[in-house]
């Protein structure tokens, strides 16, 4: 048995991509998604582990906790600090991994959008922007964080360790024409939340030139209200982040079962039939 566990839980996608990923190879898969109130997440995963659950996704807020309560971690786990993924090993104990990071890689990878030197601006400083990080600066990339609460920015900074390719910048740095003409980024990603609620983070729009490329973290439907903004400026290529969700979905899959399903059919399929 298979869950996501977070709060809220209702609108989240993956029992639909991980039911279309288990009917493209042939396999009989139980995959729910639990709602958690704030304080009951050990509680309720460990239940989970104890009747029946073999691999269960994390979310909003949890990731954290998440990490907290593994035995073992991949390697991108260790990294990151935080987990969306856990899988039963031997002796009942809990491996977890950080696929967000390697999804969103391997999207943006996909639609070219991202070279070996990509200099890249990250928007916000919250649970997705740790969780992607690693797996960009091990890729070659430098990454400039700016984020609304200057803190928690710096935070990620020291949890990381790694000066030579991040960086971070006040929000207002990014109306120092100067500073932004010099580097002059190829790559801006959102990992704020700000698009649920149809905002814009508080960011020049001197960064957007018409060979940057701006990724979304968050999908929907209609274009998101940063990638709109983006378009706005002179931007020319955009996407949202529903490869990213489809693909982070898939390596979870490949952790529990050592088989990759064909993210490029699914993600088709789910377009289609799903939005
Ligand atoms: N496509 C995918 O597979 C995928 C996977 C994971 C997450 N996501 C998306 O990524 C986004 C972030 O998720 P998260 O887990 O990192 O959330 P989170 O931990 O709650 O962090 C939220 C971040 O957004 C910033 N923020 C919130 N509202 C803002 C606003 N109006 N203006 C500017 N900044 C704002 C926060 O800044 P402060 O530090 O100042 O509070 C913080 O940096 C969400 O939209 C989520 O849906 C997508």
């Amino acid at each position: 048995m298979f869950a996501i566990f977070g709060n809220p839980i209702k609108h989240s996608k993956s029992p639909t991509i991980h039911k279309l990923f288990a009917e493209q190879l042939n396999i009989l898969q139980q995959y729910k998604k639990i709602y958690v109130p704030i304080n009951k997440f050990n509680n309720i995963i460990n239940y989970f582990f104890k009747h029946g659950g073999y691999g269960a996704n994390i979310t909003i807020p949890f990731k954290k906790n998440a990490y907290d309560i593994c035995d073992f971690l991949t390697e991108r786990g260790i990294k990151s600090g935080v987990v969306n993924t856990l899988k039963i090993i031997k002796n009942n104990k809990i491996l977890g991994d950080n696929t967000d990071g390697i999804g969103l890689l391997k999207d943006l990878q996909k639609i070219n959008f991202i070279h070996k030197n990509s200099n890249i601006l990250l928007l916000g400083a919250g649970g997705a922007a740790q969780g992607i990080i690693y797996p960009l600066i091990n890729f070659g990339c430098k990454i400039t964080i700016t984020n609304r609460t200057y803190k928690n920015s710096c935070n990620l900074l020291n949890h990381f360790n790694n000066k030579k390719h991040i960086e971070v910048i006040k929000i207002e740095d990014t109306y120092n024409i100067t500073h932004i003409k010099n580097i002059n980024y190829d790559l801006i990603i959102n990992a704020t939340s700000s698009s649920i609620k149809n905002k814009i983070p508080n960011i020049s729009s001197n960064i957007i030139h018409n060979n940057i490329f701006c990724y979304d973290l968050f999908y929907s439907s209609n274009i998101t209200s940063f990638l709109k903004w983006c378009l706005y400026h002179g931007a020319k290529q955009v996407s949202d982040g529903m490869g990213m969700l489809i693909e982070q979905a898939a390596y979870s899959f490949f952790l529990w079962y050592g088989i990759m399903p064909n993210t490029t059919l699914i993600l088709k399929k789910f377009k289609k039939k799903y939005l």
